[in-house]
């Protein structure tokens, strides 16, 4: 009952605002309605035990906000489902009239975990200062780009993507939402030298979930038993998460499941059934040519 109501809520806004529309902050591109408040998120106050989990879009976010959800409530899966994702866990960056993501952090209860996937330099200051605890996620940029695309069109609330074709060189140049892939994943890589940021990799999250699921319960301080760690990769399994309303974005109403779905295919090295031979020289190159200033490195494939 209550679902509904968020959702009848969230559609009449929706038709307030101006979908698709972008400007720009400090040369980094952004929803339109999310510059018009800029000064409300960079004066954003966290306090010293938020957790913030932040990503690149599509570097699997939700999974990793459904893991960390998981864990704080050892591994319960009805507390888990309490919920919609962006509910339980507010998104920073979410703009509506009446309801932005910041409202809802401000009004929710200690110890909050929030989403944002603001490059580094635009994160609001208070949580360095606060020395907030941060899970960061990034994924391989072929797979990564492939998966924006398909969000792009399904996504009323971002531009039209264009042509795949089209959509290849916007995304190379940094021209996106949320800005470059490189400068992103090698900011947030910086940052971890001089601040407790946890780096994960969808890849490694994918091949060994044992160990990264470990990994984040021992970085938020818990120890829950073998079984119910093999619970969480179980409910957090991609084939899972994608028939749990809470966690699928079904009932969000910008999204449009019918041209793609949100949880799409979830694999390692789906790019290759999208990049033509002559594009994966370009984006090596580009690759090659970016990433040359950090020890980061990605699995393109299994
Ligand atoms: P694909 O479009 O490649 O399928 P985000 O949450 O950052 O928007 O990322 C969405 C991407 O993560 C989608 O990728 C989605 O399918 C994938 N994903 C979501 N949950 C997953 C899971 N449990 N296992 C593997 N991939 C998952």
């Amino acid at each position: 009952m209550a679902k509904n109501k968020v959702e009848e809520t969230r559609e009449s806004e929706w038709n307030l605002i101006t979908p698709g529309e972008i400007s720009q902050v400090d040369g980094i591109v952004l929803e339109k309605n999310l510059c018009n408040i800029w000064d409300k998120i960079w004066d954003f106050q966290a306090k010293p035990d938020d957790l913030l989990i932040a990503s690149y879009p599509k570097a699997g976010t939700t999974w990793t906000q459904e893991i960390v959800d998981l864990i704080q409530n050892n591994g319960d899966i009805e507390k888990s489902r309490r919920a919609p994702i962006h509910l339980r866990q507010p998104f920073l960056e979410w703009v509506r009239t009446a309801n932005s993501g910041i409202d809802q952090a401000n009004a929710m209860p200690s110890p909050r975990t929030l989403k944002t996937h603001l490059p580094v330099q635009l994160l609001p200051p208070s949580f360095w200062e606060k020395n907030c605890k941060i899970i960061y996620v990034a994924r391989n940029i072929k797979d990564n780009m492939v998966s924006y695309y398909y969000f792009q069109k399904m996504n009323k609330g971002l531009p039209d993507p264009g042509s795949w074709d089209e959509y290849f060189e916007t995304f190379l140049s940094g021209k996106v939402v949320w800005g470059s892939w490189f400068d992103h994943v090698k900011g947030w890589w910086k940052k971890k030298e001089s601040h407790p940021i946890l780096y994960l990799f969808y890849e490694e999250m994918m091949k060994h979930p044992k160990h990264e699921i470990r990994k984040v319960m021992e970085f938020l301080g818990k120890n829950l038993k073998e079984e119910i760690l093999e619970e969480i990769i179980y409910n957090t399994s991609f084939d899972v998460m994608k028939k749990n309303p809470m966690t699928n974005y079904v009932n969000d109403v910008k999204m449009n499941h019918s041209l793609s779905p949100f949880m799409r295919k979830g694999m390692i090295g789906d790019w290759k059934n999208q990049f033509t031979e002559a594009q994966n020289k370009q984006c090596n190159e580009s690759y090659e040519k970016n990433m040359a200033d950090t020890s980061l490195s990605f699995c393109m494939e299994l």
